[in-house]
């Protein structure tokens, strides 16, 4: 396969069209087959759920090219059922998980020009999304729905890759206590915007979120879960309902205890106690692992004995075998990689 003639490793976390994706739709209580499509463009009604209510989740995941030029993906399945959940508490139909790994597998296909080469430090962005495209005035559920898979080529979702982040602790909440949180809804997005830009003017490159009712535990990101590293070793998680649960924290787990021989805790994570953490890092499909090397708390700055220059050392084995893992240089557990 002949690949696109792109400059991968100066790729930044942006959008650029491909040539297909896939569409389908949701009418009268049941899901079309649903194809691939060259038009990148949708036209719906000026009152559809999605405009007028938000009534919309995605997903994310990436394609690979391994070091003997296979084309993979890692664990969509989870996607497939994170997403059902989110339809879940969003009202929406389920798109059936089965058939949302087949259209992502086609995605892929279709545009397997665009899947970066192994070693070129980019991936293939996949974004699988569903909004509500009928008319709804009164607050209620559309009656008819549009699932949707796009890819983008990507490179590195902070700036500088894998150099140290600084983050700041937000005032602003960004998931109540039996809110959304916990799913991949876009107005969880929505309301985050004006907090990363403001932290963005500051000097910042993302936001701490504590949790909502108390201030006191430790939440993640605008797009990513946290995790630590203890002085002696050990990865420490925090846990929380309006958490989404992140594929690769759930990875990086298995990883850390079944290939590392790390300790792992999967546990509440107090504000105070992070001072004594050795390293941070925020981990998602998009940030990968991004190590934090300060954080900043109302000018107070917390930072990590990891320091600013490079990633601490045990974030550094977890990025690796990870990474080895997505490209296939080191055997994943069964079923994490799904060939194309
Ligand atoms: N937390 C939030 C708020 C996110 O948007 C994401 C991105 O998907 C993550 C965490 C990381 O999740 P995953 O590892 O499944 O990509
Ligand atoms: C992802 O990591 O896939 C996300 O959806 C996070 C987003 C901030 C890009």
């Amino acid at each position: 396969m002949e690949k696109k003639n792109i400059d991968w490793s100066n790729l930044g976390f942006g959008y650029q069209v491909t040539d297909k994706r896939f569409v389908s739709n949701y009418k009268n209580g049941a899901w079309d087959e649903g194809v691939l499509t060259e038009d990148a463009t949708i036209t719906m009604t000026e009152c559809a759920g999605v405009l007028q209510y938000a009534q919309t989740c995605f997903e994310g995941l990436k394609a690979y090219t391994t070091e003997d030029g296979r084309t993979v993906c890692f664990r969509p399945d989870l996607n497939a059922s994170r997403m059902k959940d989110s339809c879940e508490r969003l009202q929406m139909p389920v798109f059936p998980e089965d058939k949302f790994v087949e259209a992502v597998k086609e995605v892929v296909r279709a545009n397997e020009a665009y899947v970066p080469p192994f070693g070129s430090g980019a991936t293939l962005y996949i974004r699988p999304y569903m909004f509500g495209s009928s008319a709804v005035i009164g607050v209620k559920p559309a009656d008819e729905y549009q699932f949707r898979i796009f890819c983008t080529p990507v490179g590195p979702y902070f700036k500088g890759g894998a150099k140290p982040i600084t983050i700041r602790v937000c005032d602003y909440d960004r998931a109540a206590p039996h809110g959304t949180g916990h799913i991949k809804a876009g107005l969880n997005y929505a309301m985050s915007l004006y907090q990363i830009v403001d932290a963005h003017e500051q000097g910042f490159d993302e936001n701490m979120y504590l949790d909502a009712a108390t201030r006191t535990y430790v939440e993640e990101t605008g797009g990513a879960n946290f995790i630590f590293i203890t002085k002696d070793g050990t990865l420490v998680t925090p846990k929380s309902d309006s958490i989404l649960p992140s594929i690769t924290r759930r990875s990086l787990m298995v990883v850390a205890e079944k290939y590392l021989g790390m300790k792992v805790e999967h546990r509440p994570v107090r504000f105070d106690e992070i001072k004594d953490f050795a390293e941070c890092g925020l981990c998602g499909t998009a940030a990968v692992i991004s190590p934090v090397g300060k954080i900043n708390d109302h000018g107070n700055e917390i930072c990590f004995p990891s320091g600013m220059d490079e990633m601490g050392p045990v974030t550094k084995k977890l990025y690796d075998t990870l990474t080895g893992i997505q490209m296939g240089r080191i055997e994943a557990p069964e079923g994490w990689i799904v060939e194309i």
